[in-house]
């Protein structure tokens, strides 16, 4: 949500900002902007909508200078136009920022009475014109930030320049991620690693609190103390294939392709296919020892949590309880004493997650968290951190990053059920080998397209879509349902197919499609008599389902998506392939911006 760059260095920085953007889109794209500093003035130039059209302005008049910062937006306060653009600046001070300025309201009225005059609708503007208050009444700039953040409440990450100083760069962190990094000639700030993978690969995360002064090849860091501290630096792994589409026409689609690989890499980190058995990691005995888990998430990784509850249910036989974490925190919800607290997420970053993770910590909860980005802030909090191997998501809508996640929970779920002596090892082995199936599987399924997008040439034409599904197929109609409305903009639900009498089912009108997602499983004969009641009713049923199942229900289906016969404890991760691939080419057919819909940013660090 927002992502900033900076550089401070001897060559041109304009052009490489650019770059760090461009990587760092994913996370906005509702304005650009950037700012150098240039015979010791400072430059600015900012456009609304998507990079490109910052690009289009650059070219046009090139902006100069050796040291600058950039913003790519997720609108909060006010309209995405290039007024409400970050940098926001005064004539001595350039300032972008990822997150939220709470008190904006009350240090916008002090600095108003003082007489500056604001400009947009921003809270972010507060910042530099509170920086510029403070360098008016003579602070030097190191001073003046620090002052500054004294004054602010909320979330932020920044990066700040000053007229007059081509070799100063400020960064600072509190709520929001900032990485620093250093070459020998040139300093970096941003919000992802990846942003500064062209320039260095050695990169350190600021921590709560921290400040960083970077100049050409040095990077201080200072703690919320105002100690010099030095943070771990790290080898980040970003190649440079990963920011390219290495053929496809999307990032979704490229990642779409890529799940076989990485799920086996995300199975390799649970499971020794030689001894053929999952392993939880065996520091961490203390951790498993409850009674009841708290599941807690949000979108899409929330409904890697709804599938996880039935694996840890009916195998380790633990109730679970799985919530927003929206909605998590302010539910008074009273939490077992010294209970285990799970929390699921790709970036790392979310911000409802991780406010409700620390919530969950302050009420002596343990952690564990199924992560994606090794250094984001959530794995950094845990005690106990389930990686996932998904590499860098960067369609905005999750593919890779869900499946993964479910892989890493359903070995955990093997892993504990054995340890609580549920299952037995025999059954633990049987169900590992399933998952095992899985990279074949999938890469199968992603071999015979035509059969996707067949359907999605019909679905792109309809305004309503129902996503049905029973069981562990229930969250993933779910997920069916949230991949289609954000890419295609199509109204979508997903229910479980029990609960369509009791009110979804007046949605269905002659020719309203309804997919249903039905495994064959015990619970096959139940979807089947909701198939005949949606049939009934005028619906054009898409199953997804096996070759017994689509035989069994031929003549009250519309049109059928074939699966392979897959025992129902992997089901789930097999029958979110053909939901992503129906959602991404009803897309394609819509001609939406499928790596970028609209609203939307990857990863959501405001509340
Ligand atoms: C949907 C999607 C979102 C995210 C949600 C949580 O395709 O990507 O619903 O799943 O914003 O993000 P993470 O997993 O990063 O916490």
């Amino acid at each position: 949500m927002c992502g900033i760059v900076g550089l401070v260095g001897e060559t041109a920085a304009a052009p490489r900002l650019i770059e760090g953007l461009r990587r760092l889109e994913y996370r906005g794209y509702d304005s650009t902007g950037v700012a150098t500093i240039f015979d010791k003035q400072i430059a600015i130039c900012r456009a609304a909508g998507k990079l490109i059209n910052l690009e289009g302005l650059i070219e046009k008049s090139p902006i100069y200078g050796n040291i600058g910062i950039g913003h790519t937006r997720w609108a909060t306060h006010g309209v995405p136009s290039s007024i409400n653009a970050h940098p926001h600046a005064t004539e001595s001070v350039a300032v972008v920022h990822n997150g939220i300025i709470e008190n904006f309201s009350s240090l916008k009225s002090m600095l108003e009475s003082e007489g500056h005059k604001f400009c947009s609708d921003t809270d972010s503007e507060v910042i530099p014109k509170l920086i510029h208050h403070l360098l008016e009444q003579g602070h030097e700039p190191i001073e003046a930030v620090a002052a500054a953040l004294k004054k602010l409440k909320g979330a932020f990450a920044l990066g700040i320049i000053f007229a007059g100083y081509e070799n100063l760069l400020i960064g600072a962190r509190r709520g929001s991620p900032l990485a620093v990094g250093s070459n020998e000639k040139e300093s970096f700030l941003a919000s992802d690693a990846f942003a500064m993978a062209p320039f260095t690969r050695t990169v350190s995360y600021l921590e709560e609190g921290d400040c960083a002064v970077l100049r050409p090849g040095i990077t201080e860091i200072f703690d919320g103390k105002n100690r010099t501290v030095n943070r771990i630096s790290h080898e980040s792994e970003h190649d440079e294939e990963m920011a390219n589409k290495s053929g496809y026409q999307h990032f979704m689609e490229k990642e779409i392709h890529e799940q076989p690989r990485v799920i086996r890499d995300t199975l390799n980190s649970y499971y020794n296919s030689s001894g053929g058995k999952v392993f939880l990691p065996n520091n961490s005995e203390d951790l498993f020892d409850f009674d009841q888990l708290y599941i807690t998430a949000c979108g899409t990784s929330f409904y890697a949590g709804l599938t996880a509850r039935y694996w840890m249910e009916s195998i380790a036989r633990i109730p679970v309880i799985v919530d927003i974490a929206s909605e998590f925190r302010y539910r008074g919800s009273p939490l077992n004493k010294n209970g285990t607290a799970l929390f699921i997420s790709q970036s790392g970053e979310t911000a409802d997650t991780l406010a409700a993770l620390n919530f969950a910590k302050n009420h002596g909860q343990k952690i564990i968290s199924v992560v994606n980005v090794a250094e984001s802030t959530m794995a950094r909090e845990s005690d106990l951190v389930l990686p996932t191997r998904a590499g860098i998501e960067i369609g905005v809508a999750s593919t890779k990053a869900f499946t993964t996640q479910l892989v890493a929970l359903a070995c955990f779920s093997i892993g504990l059920a054995m340890r609580r002596g549920s299952i037995s090892e025999k059954d633990g082995a049987r169900l590992a080998n399933l998952l095992e199936q899985l990279p074949v599987l999938t890469s199968d399924l992603l071999k015979n397209i035509n059969r996707f997008t067949q359907i999605a040439d019909e679905l792109s034409e309809v305004k309503t879509v129902l996503y049905l599904g029973r069981g562990s197929s229930y969250p993933i109609a779910l997920e069916g349902a949230l991949k289609l409305k954000e890419i295609s903009y199509i109204h979508a639900e997903g229910y479980a197919a029990g609960e369509m009498k009791h009110g979804p089912i007046a949605l269905i009108e002659e020719g309203t499609p309804v997919i249903f997602l039905a495994p064959s499983s015990p619970l096959f004969d139940k979807t089947a008599s909701n198939i005949q009641e949606a049939a009934a009713r005028g619906a054009r049923v898409i199953l997804l389902s096996d070759q017994k199942g689509i035989n069994e229900l031929d003549g009250l289906i519309y049109k059928s998506i074939e699966m392979p016969e897959a025992d129902e404890f992997i089901a789930p991760i097999l029958y979110t392939i053909p939901i992503q691939l129906l959602a991404y080419y009803t897309a394609v057919c819509k001609g939406t911006d499928v790596d970028q819909p609209r609203n939307l940013a990857k990863s959501v660090t405001v509340e």
